[in-house]
């Protein structure tokens, strides 16, 4: 398939290519380098013996979009393209609604005028809010969102929704992320935040590799088996993955929802622990506040994914924690 990847030099949009690629896909990627480097694609042809093709372009160009359509034709979209940093977005909610709604409002137009009606979006378990238990199926209400960012995700859900109802010829898939944690076993793309991380496994990694003294871990008093967070967190070879099964299944399905997660719920200490092991080195850590805005427990049942599209997460929690370790050791 001709496959444009909005988000493409990103985290998970470069492990997805990777796959694509290896599949024999064509892929045009559109990214805007906010949050990724233009060497990416050399990581992503050095991999796959492929480069895909790239536009350092905005999906809020409306002209360039256009033109991109015009010359490559694609007949699915994968849009990963989005700001994702949860308390910057408490900070600059206009830069994040418009960023992640407009530039998706300007692609769906452009898409339709170019008769692209597949798309694949990047939604995230955040739209569960509190979820009343776990494991979170599909069908579980949305909505308490705690953050613009969040917001944005529940928002674009909708508004994908309602472009359904008013015209069939289009096929939206829904994909809810859980954790996405780990990187492609080559070392060669990873997770790569800028300045200090926000998410646990970046900050992992880089307090394994001396850069930052300590890791603080929010909270030991959750209702959970040590009284840390508890994660579904699930490798980014796995989640890529979940986008190939997904698209065997893009014809006529309206909008579908789908968890991609492992089913499988660890705490902060378990994945501290999982690094210590997998690697052989020691995470110094220490008991903080929680932090605002967290819950207790987040983990998927993946079973919809299972049954309908044939996938299933495989990698271990050693896995991903090897592979992190591996991807931050050689940048
Ligand atoms: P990322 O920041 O690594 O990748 C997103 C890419 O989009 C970046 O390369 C960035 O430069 C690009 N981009 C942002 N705004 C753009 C614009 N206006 N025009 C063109 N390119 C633009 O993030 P990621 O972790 O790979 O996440 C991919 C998607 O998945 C995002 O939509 C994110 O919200 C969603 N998601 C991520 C997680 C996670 O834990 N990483 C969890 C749930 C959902
Ligand atoms: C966060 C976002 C979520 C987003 C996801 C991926 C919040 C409230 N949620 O999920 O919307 O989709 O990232 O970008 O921010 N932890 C520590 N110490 C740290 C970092 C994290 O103890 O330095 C703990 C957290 O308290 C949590 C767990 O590790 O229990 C996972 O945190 P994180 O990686 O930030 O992911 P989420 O909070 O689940």
């Amino acid at each position: 398939m001709r496959i444009l990847v909005t988000g493409g030099t990103g985290y998970i949009g470069s492990h997805t290519c990777v796959q694509l690629l290896e599949r024999g896909d064509e892929v045009i990627i559109v990214d805007n380098l906010s949050n990724s480097k233009a060497t990416v694609v050399d990581s992503i042809e050095k991999i796959t013996g492929k480069r895909p093709v790239f536009y350092e372009a905005d999906i809020l160009d409306k002209n360039a979009l256009d033109s991109i359509f015009a010359a490559h034709k694609p007949e699915a979209v994968i849009h990963f393209a989005g700001l994702k940093a949860v308390g910057e977005s408490v900070s600059k909610p206009l830069e994040y609604y418009h960023n992640n709604i407009t530039g998706t409002l300007m692609l769906l137009d452009v898409m339709r005028a170019h008769n692209c009606f597949k798309i694949v979006f990047s939604s995230s378990a955040t739209v569960y809010g509190t979820p009343a238990s776990v494991p979170i199926r599909e069908d579980f209400p949305t909505g308490g969102t705690t953050n613009p960012y969040g917001t944005t995700k529940l928002y674009l859900e909708r508004i994908l929704s309602d472009l359904y109802v008013s015209d069939k010829r289009w096929s939206v898939v829904l994909l809810r992320y859980f954790n996405p944690i780990g990187a492609h076993e080559s070392g060669l793309i990873g997770d790569n935040p800028n300045g200090i991380p926000n998410n646990l496994m970046p900050y992992v990694t880089r307090v394994a590799k001396g850069v930052l003294p300590e890791l603080a871990v929010y909270g030991n008093d959750y209702p959970t088996h040590d009284g840390t967070g508890v994660r579904d967190f699930i490798h980014v070879e796995d989640l890529a993955a979940g986008h190939i099964a997904v698209l065997g299944h893009m014809e006529d399905v309206g909008v579908q929802v789908y968890n991609l997660g492992t089913g499988v719920g660890y705490s902060v200490l378990d994945l501290v622990n999982a690094f210590e092991k997998a690697t052989g080195i020691k995470v110094p850590y220490r008991i903080a506040e929680r932090r605002a805005g967290d819950i207790a427990e987040c983990w998927s049942d993946p079973s919809k994914a299972q049954n309908e599209l044939g996938w299933k997460a495989t990698h271990t929690l050693e896995d991903m924690c090897r592979s992190a370790w591996n991807f931050e050791k050689a940048n």
